[in-house]
């Protein structure tokens, strides 16, 4: 099958991973030019990973004839600008996460994109990992019968001490929901489905923060975004989620992400990684078992998603991560602090559907036709 090209623009701290993976894992996908605005970033990259093109501006890479799909790896705030501009040049879109800085955002892509008929969607893909994957075929395969709740905690002290450019988490767009809310809100709508109203109560705790890792180490970054997001996800099946994120406070272990069912308990694995240990608790063992992961991807495989749409590109079947699955989620991570300031019950007006489940493929990096 004729491999489908990708011009990636914004090299920054997250792209050593796509690169790795385009370049050596899926074969199907081939990156043919890289752009940022900081020059030196795309030719590093270029360097290193041997990508024919390095274009100057973004502009440069969506006039390009030979690039099918933009990947587009820049900064929430970014991201609108960035795919708004690729598909009005006639190019399809994989966007990191979130699809927008806001659901109007998210709603004005998903417009331009049917309206030029382009394909549109993006990350997080760690849901199509073997973690999830094996969690969805436990639940739906009966073995903790009928799902009744969900409980998602991510909880730590913020990125400031490890990211070399962490003012964006802070900054219009971020947060801890709009960070890593897309990881376990994907994986949970593909693990239980669409989510048909939500609350929220959230606030930030500390209005400015200090970067403490290099090289911005003492910089001050003011907080435009609530850090300490709680939320209730009403689910359409009946269920009812706990979501928790958090960049506000100290803590040391793994955070949980557990998932109720009237015959057990399945303990899910971070959705921020592709594998993860599974364990499974049913009334007859009396305690919890591992469960084995019984599908492929479980290191870390970013690109999977990307390889997922190419794949549709070719054959027009489904693309797991499109544009219904990431403003679904948008919407979602977006209504908690609406709900709050209105103190209400808000329901969510773009509808899901669960995507098809992972195959068992004999060659790891082809995708499923
Ligand atoms: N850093 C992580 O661990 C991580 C993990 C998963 C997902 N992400 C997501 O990946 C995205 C990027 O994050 P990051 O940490 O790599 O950010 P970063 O700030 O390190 O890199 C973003 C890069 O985009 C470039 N850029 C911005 N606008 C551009 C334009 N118009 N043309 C060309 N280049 C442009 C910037 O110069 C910068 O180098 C974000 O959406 C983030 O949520 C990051």
């Amino acid at each position: 099958m004729k491999t489908v090209k990708i011009a990636m623009i914004g090299v920054g701290a997250i792209s050593g991973i796509y690169l790795e993976n385009i370049t050596k894992t899926f074969h199907e996908i081939e990156l043919v030019g890289v752009c940022d605005l900081i020059r030196e970033r795309a030719e590093k990259a270029q360097q290193e990973y041997h990508v024919p093109k390095l274009y100057e501006t973004m502009h440069d890479a969506f006039a390009d004839s030979e690039v099918d799909i933009v990947l587009n790896l820049t900064r929430p705030y970014e991201h609108f600008e960035v795919t708004s501009e690729a598909l009005k040049a006639g190019k399809h879109v994989y966007s990191e996460k979130p699809l927008g800085a806001t659901l109007e955002e998210g709603e004005a892509l998903a417009k331009l994109a049917e309206e030029k008929g382009l394909m549109l969607g993006g990350a997080p893909d760690t849901f199509l990992g073997a973690g999830i994957q094996t969690c969805r075929e436990l639940i739906d395969k009966g073995m903790i019968g009928d799902p009744i709740g969900a409980a998602a905690f991510m909880v730590c002290r913020g990125h400031e001490s490890w990211h070399p450019d962490p003012a964006f988490y802070y900054q219009f767009g971020g947060g801890p929901m709009m960070d890593m809310g897309p990881y376990y809100v994907t994986a949970l709508v593909n693990l239980l489905g669409g989510v048909k109203g939500v609350t929220g109560v959230t606030k930030s705790s500390f209005p400015k923060r200090v970067i403490t890792s290099e090289p911005h180490r003492g910089e001050i970054v003011d907080v435009e975004v609530p850090t300490y997001v709680t939320g209730i996800l009403d689910f359409e099946s009946g269920a009812t989620g706990t979501i928790f994120t958090t960049f506000d406070v100290h803590y040391k272990q793994q955070a949980r992400f557990e998932l109720y069912g009237s015959e057990g308990t399945l303990l899910i694995p971070d959705p921020n990684y592709f594998g993860g240990q599974i364990q499974l608790l049913r009334p007859e063992d009396g305690e919890y078992r591992e469960i084995p992961l019984m599908f492929d991807y479980k290191e870390n495989s970013r690109a999977l998603g990307l390889a997922d749409m190419a794949k549709a590109l070719q054959t027009g079947r489904e693309f797991r991560a499109d544009v219904q699955q990431t403003l679904h989620v948008l919407e979602i991570l977006t209504a908690f602090e609406k709900s709050s300031a209105k103190r209400a019950y808000l329901p969510i007006i773009h509808r899901y559907t669960r995507r098809q489940p992972m195959k068992h493929n004999p060659i790891h990096g082809i995708l499923d036709e």
